[in-house]
């Protein structure tokens, strides 16, 4: 169809669907840019747009709080009995062979921008640890890396982005030479996007060519997966289960046989870890059971009331917070995508750069419209079985989210120094410490030298003696 033909078509769907602003620019646009619009136009669907509009945009749905509503239930991070400890035991020999067998991939969600933490570029760019300035992408790197050379065994990782950092994410991997890894498993992909409203439910354009867009939150992986060709790479290789985590999170334990494994053994299709939460406020996602469903309620979702609940020994009732990690079977993202399947969608009131009316550059200081996301627990329902593996946050949870204060970066790197300062001591090697108890050295241990806190026992000769101020690196 001709230009002109194309656009007599989505001028008389735009007016059906209240959008027509959307064109006000067309005479000023070059051919090129006319075909671009248009092309963008052609992609949106108008009947979910409608919906979002009244449902979302104009106001906002609350979350599921209602029917049967109650706290989900976790495996413990130790056994607690004789019976468990076969399990776990058993548990931990099946994620090893799974792994071996390559029948694990890594998924990092990195779509996001490090806004928050000031940083300019992709998040996983940020250089976190404390004496080698390591990125949080190279960690990760040499986790993988150092799993990949335990297990005698390929781990191919795939990395979601978003348009936003997509190139940007590429130039980083291509210009470290993939920190080491195999170019050939590692799968850059990106996500979708979500056109953003005003408050009066009118998408917004970025510029007269362009209609302002954002990715569309980090439930678009289960369809990114499918589209980008992700899932098809990895059932080339024979990958069953996705190790998901979040690009925050240095001290993630990617691919964790035990909770491989236990997800395996239950026959689950997708599995969270959770922690103890530090408080009734922490800003995590609560696990509940929602008619009977394991469900994750964000923290801006749950009352008040329900949040500050205690059980009679003075314990949280919802005491389950996620740290955004997940097992997710490749069949399940399969199914969900032949399915058709949809995610609710989440409002967030944001401040969007557009152009006016006018066409005139608007950079609010004051949020003016709504972006809309999916979240990737919003599939936990949607599985047959859903396990909760219940981990120390000591071990494995240092979300680096703003540059100072609570879940900076700087309590990152204390938390990163404090696990090699578990790991030493539990075995046996003496950690200078200060008169009130705190961490007298910065210690640095490369994935490469220890990957669990048994790892350190066996290289005991290599630890030389650290004295108070001491600067440590192992590698
Ligand atoms: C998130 C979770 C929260 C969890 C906490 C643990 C949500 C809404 N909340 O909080 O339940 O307890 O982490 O630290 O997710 N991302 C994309 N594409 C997107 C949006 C995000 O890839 O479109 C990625 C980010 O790069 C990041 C992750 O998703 O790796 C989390 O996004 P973020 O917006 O930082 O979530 P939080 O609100 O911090």
């Amino acid at each position: 169809m001709g230009t002109q033909k194309t656009f007599e078509k989505i001028k008389n769907l735009l007016k059906k669907h209240h959008q027509e602003h959307l064109l006000t620019f067309w005479a000023e646009l070059n051919t090129a840019q006319k075909r671009n619009l248009l092309a963008q136009i052609e992609e949106l669907d108008f009947a979910k747009i409608d919906y979002w509009v009244a449902n979302f945009v104009k106001k906002s749905i609350s979350a599921k709080i209602a029917g049967d509503f109650a706290p989900a239930r976790s495996y413990s991070p130790h056994p607690a009995n004789a019976e468990q400890q076969r399990k776990y035991d058993k548990a931990i020999e099946l994620g090893k062979e799974l792994i071996r067998e390559i029948k694990v991939a890594g998924l990092v969600v990195a779509g996001g921008q490090g806004t928050r933490l000031g940083f300019d570029g992709p998040k996983g760019n940020f250089p976190i640890s404390f004496v080698k300035n390591k990125t949080l992408f190279q960690i990760f790197a040499e986790t993988i890396a150092a799993v990949s050379r335990k297990y005698q065994a390929v781990c191919p990782w795939y990395i979601m982005t978003s348009p936003l950092n997509y190139a940007e994410t590429l130039e980083i991997f291509s210009s470290n030479s993939y920190y080491g890894l195999d170019k050939k498993d590692v799968f850059i992909f990106e996500q979708g996007t979500l056109p953003n409203f005003s408050f009066d439910g009118k998408i917004l354009l970025a510029d007269k060519a362009h209609i302002a867009c954002s990715p569309d939150g980090h439930g678009g992986t289960l369809k990114a997966l499918y589209q980008s060709g992700a899932l098809e790479d990895m059932k080339k290789r024979g990958v069953e289960f996705i190790s998901y985590w979040q690009v925050d999170n240095p001290l993630v334990n990617i691919f964790d046989p035990l909770f491989i494994g236990l997800h395996a053994l239950d026959g689950a299709e997708m599995s969270s870890k959770a922690l103890i939460k530090s408080g009734p406020y922490e800003k995590v996602g609560n696990f509940c059971l929602v008619d009977g469903k394991i469900t994750v309620i964000e923290y801006s979702d749950l009352p008040d009331e329900l949040a500050e609940r205690r059980n009679p020994d003075g314990s949280l009732v919802f005491r389950l917070g996620s740290i955004a990690i997940h097992i997710i079977n490749l069949s399940f993202v399969e199914r969900l995508n032949a399915e058709g399947f949809s995610l609710p969608l989440h409002r967030a009131i944001k401040k969007i750069t557009h152009i006016n009316k006018q066409g005139k550059p608007v950079e609010p200081t004051v949020p003016n419209g709504i972006k809309l996301e999916t979240f990737v627990f919003d599939a936990l329902p949607l599985a047959s079985k859903s396990i909760i593996l219940q981990t120390m946050r000591t071990e494995e949870f240092a979300p680096v989210k703003n540059l100072f204060g609570t879940d900076s970066a700087e309590t990152a790197r204390q938390l990163m120094i404090q696990r090699a300062a578990n790991w030493f001591e539990s075995a046996g090697v003496t950690v200078p410490k200060k008169p009130d108890g705190s961490i007298d050295c910065l210690i640095e241990i490369a994935p490469g030298f220890a990957l669990e806190k048994g790892d350190i026992k066996e290289k005991l000769n290599q630890i030389p003696e650290i004295k108070p101020k001491d600067k440590l690196y192992l590698a």
